[in-house]
């Protein structure tokens, strides 16, 4: 138990805000989660809104804030180039003035701050497995930038406002990560998998399916943010957190398909602009500074997540633990959300 903090989520109706939320609940801290329900949902910490010690505010971080906070976890942004992708000047605005309005808080009340950076920074990286001193190779230029180059300054601003003003610093590299609450048309290779065998559709591949990914599942993840933040000083990071478990794609849809039972063929497209085509965290410093690695495989993970999409896809009539039935009115984005339908989003990952 940490217990009885004052911390910030923002980001923290998302799929890892509201775990994130979920936990720092239970062991006695105050929590205020700020979104703007971009591609957040109150349906996702409905189960937690009769704790008096949480509190949700709608709130863009593009926009200054001013509240009294003992810790910062900056989670705001979409993390699914399908979401990210609609709108991308607005997501550099929020990786980069959002830091900036996020760290400006940090100084005035010294409150220590995470940053939910990506693995997405090592672009699409030479050296594998990637460690936190590879520098990556990101297309400053494409599609994919506004997301990479965004995390990649907001990184910069968090090592200057530390160099340049002593604010404390978490920076976590997140790689791929997986679990219950993540939407169905967001583009992500193992919703979108899960979504299609569940209801029988082609799983679309892009390229021949050989490109590798590591998938984290979430409990996993949650309990690397909760060692970095808990981190002594000096521990500022970055460190990588994902699952070095390395799967290809092709693999994925298999294993779906296997344990869905479904009757899904598999069909494939031409791989996506800048997609890269490995991907694999060498988690050593996290080993070392954090004494975490994962300790939920693929096939444990994919049980608990392809449980809640039979969950979600059923409406939600029957009970789940940790969820409450979803409200639509709460649904932001249309769906799909952009003009990627979700067949043809599926082999992309974050
Ligand atoms: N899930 C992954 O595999 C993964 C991998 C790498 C990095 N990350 C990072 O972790 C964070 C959380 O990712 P997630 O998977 O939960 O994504 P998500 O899209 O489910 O959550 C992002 C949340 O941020 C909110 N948001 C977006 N823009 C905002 C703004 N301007 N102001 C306030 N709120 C805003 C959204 O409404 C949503 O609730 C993101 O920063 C993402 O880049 C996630």
């Amino acid at each position: 138990m940490h217990g009885q903090k004052r911390i910030m989520v923002t980001g923290g109706t998302g799929f890892l805000g509201s775990f994130l939320c979920e936990r720092l609940l239970r062991e006695g801290n105050d929590v205020l989660a700020v979104d703007n329900y971009y591609t957040g949902s109150r349906d996702n910490v409905l189960h937690l809104l009769d704790d008096p010690r949480f509190e949700i505010l709608r709130h863009d971080i593009t926009f200054p804030l001013y509240v009294e906070v003992d810790e910062i976890y900056n989670l705001a942004c979409p993390a699914s180039p399908v979401h990210y992708q609609v709108d991308p000047v607005q997501t550099v605005k929020t990786n980069v003035h959002g830091a900036i309005n996020m760290l400006g808080l940090a100084k005035r009340t010294k409150a220590k701050i995470f940053q939910a950076s990506t693995s997405e920074v090592y672009g699409d990286p030479a050296v594998h497995p990637q460690p936190e001193e590879y520098r990556g190779s990101v297309n400053p230029i494409g599609p994919r930038a506004c997301y990479d180059e965004g995390k990649r300054c907001a990184e910069t601003l968090f090592f200057d406002y530390h160099r340049q003003y002593g604010v404390e610093i978490r920076v976590a590299r997140i790689f791929n990560t997986y679990g219950p609450r993540m939407q169905t048309n967001d583009g992500r290779v193992v919703s979108n998998f899960i979504v299609q065998a569940l209801q029988n559709e082609p799983i679309t591949i892009f390229g021949n399916g050989t490109q590798t990914r590591s998938f984290c599942y979430v409990d996993d993840l949650i309990e690397g943010f909760i060692r970095l933040m808990g981190a002594p000083n000096g521990v500022t990071g970055p460190i990588n957190l994902g699952n070095p478990g390395e799967f290809t794609v092709r693999e994925l849809a298999e294993m779906v398909i296997e344990m869905t039972g479904s009757k899904s063929s598999i069909v494939y497209k031409p791989l996506p602009v800048d997609d890269p085509t490995q991907r694999k965290p060498d988690i050593s410093r996290a080993k070392q500074d954090l004494g975490w690695q994962p300790t939920v495989n693929l096939h444990e993970g994919l049980e608990k997540t392809i449980a809640y999409f039979e969950w979600k896809l059923s409406g939600g009539t029957r009970s789940m633990p940790g969820v409450r039935s979803p409200q639509p009115a709460y649904t932001h984005l249309p769906t799909p959300a952009v003009g990627i339908p979700v067949q043809e989003a599926a082999s992309i990952g974050t």
